[in-house]
């Protein structure tokens, strides 16, 4: 990586929650990593809603604001842009950034399926322009140790998977209906929301999946409505007027694992609800190998289970701190104990985006590992219909992939 400066101009395409969070990440590179010598300039934020665009003007720092977000594509002096709308925009916005040449940081999912999601992977390929996917939970320090315990066989042979996304978010019967509910605006529902980050996180750490099978629920069909761009998902509202829920509020599947996988022949389960009572943002993987096991839990993300050997003395399973040793941990925190945040994730995946826009490796997840977790969203969506097994295809391009 050069350590000569660079301005990179950034447009940003929602300011919502990830919109706010992807601004403060670009923000915070020059100093987490300021031997990159890559500077930001925020240079224009779009969005419908004119208080988000007020805050993105006044308070994010923005240069401009604007209703519109063809006007952050069309700036000539945006380098890079964030798309953090709602699904039903990713794919529309996605393959207009393409052709604008501009490189793009975009919040998953990639549009409501794979169909959407593999457009915008063929229009960025065309465009050969820089992409990079919001699955934040892959630069987790901790979660970096667990791959590398898999790839380096501490394990054994992996036999079995366990994953699961349970957040509460949607546990409130009187939970507001937003976009996330309505399958124009959303696509599928924690399929799309949750599942899909679980299985990317299975593909970093194993590798990829290649067989399906699932089941879906919906446990509150109705909830209040919410005009778009006010709250969050997490607001709840009394005595408003009900909408329809259009799409699942749980999924459960198994799963095996493709032969390229370093866990090859592997088999396991993802689930993931958004209406869990208890779990807020309960996101576990755990790996078991012949030789040893580990677990992780984003609620407690600074913390690794591990297992290695079947006849210690000491049998059962230590729980290792994330340190400077792991990951970019040392960027944030100088020892072990003082723990990282979601925050943190962003600024990382700012780090590898920019790093690869400015010429370097591209190590954060691209187009195609979207398009990866489109294909199992997908085919978890067609065996919840039909009750029967589905073949995943394994995509090549994927950063998941193991060098
Ligand atoms: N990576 C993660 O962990 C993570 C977490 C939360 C959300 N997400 C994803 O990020 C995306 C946004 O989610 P959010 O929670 O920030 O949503 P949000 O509801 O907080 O914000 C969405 C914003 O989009 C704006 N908007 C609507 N139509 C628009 C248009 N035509 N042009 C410009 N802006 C428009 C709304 O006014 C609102 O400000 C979703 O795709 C979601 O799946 C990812």
């Amino acid at each position: 990586m050069t350590t000569t400066s660079k301005t990179i101009g950034v447009g940003l395409i929602s300011v919502g929650w990830m919109g706010k969070l992807h601004a403060r990440a670009y923000s915070s590179v020059p100093y987490v990593y300021p031997e990159l010598g890559l500077n930001t300039r925020l240079v224009i934020a779009a969005d419908t809603e004119p208080s988000r665009i007020e805050f993105a003007r006044d308070v994010l720092g923005f240069e401009q604001g604007t209703a519109d977000y063809r006007e952050v594509l069309a700036h000539p002096d945006v380098d890079v842009v964030s798309i953090c709308a709602p699904n039903f925009l990713h794919a529309e916005i996605g393959i207009a950034a393409a052709k604008a040449g501009k490189h793009f940081w975009i919040e998953k999912p990639v549009g409501r399926g794979a169909d959407e999601t593999n457009a915008v992977r063929d229009a960025a390929t065309a465009a050969g322009v820089v992409t990079s996917i919001g699955y934040n939970y892959r630069h987790a320090p901790s979660v970096e140790h667990a791959r590398r315990l898999v790839t380096e066989g501490r394990l054994g042979r992996i036999t079995n998977v366990r994953a699961v996304f349970f957040s509460g978010y949607a546990s409130e019967p009187n939970g507001a209906l937003s976009w996330r509910f309505d399958r124009k605006l959303a696509g599928t529902g924690v399929l799309a929301d949750l599942f899909s980050h679980a299985a990317d996180l299975c593909q970093y750490v194993v590798g990829p999946i290649s067989e399906i099978t699932a089941l879906t629920n919906t446990v509150y069909t109705q909830r209040p409505k919410v005009p778009m761009g006010t709250g969050t998902h997490f607001a709840v509202i009394e005595g408003g007027e009900m909408g329809n829920v259009e799409n699942e509020d749980y999924a459960a599947a198994l799963v095996r694992f493709g032969s390229s996988a370093a866990g090859a022949g592997a088999v396991g389960t993802v689930e993931a609800s958004r209406v869990a009572v208890g779990p807020e943002c309960g996101y576990q993987i755990e790996v078991y190998g012949t030789e040893g096991s580990l677990k992780w839990d984003f609620e407690r993300m600074n913390e690794l289970k591990v297992c290695l050997g079947r006849n210690n003395d000491e049998q059962g399973y230590t729980t290792v701190n994330a340190s400077p040793k792991y990951g970019d941990y040392s960027r944030f925190q100088p020892g072990p104990g003082n723990s990282m945040g979601f925050d943190d994730l962003k600024v990382i995946e700012a780090k590898k985006f920019l790093v690869a826009v400015a010429g370097g490796e591209q190590l954060n997840s691209n187009i195609h590992d979207a398009a990866s977790a489109a294909a199992i969203v997908t085919a978890a969506e067609s065996s919840a219909d039909s009750g029967l097994w589905q073949k995943i295809e394994e995509l090549h391009g994927t950063t998941a992939a193991r060098a």
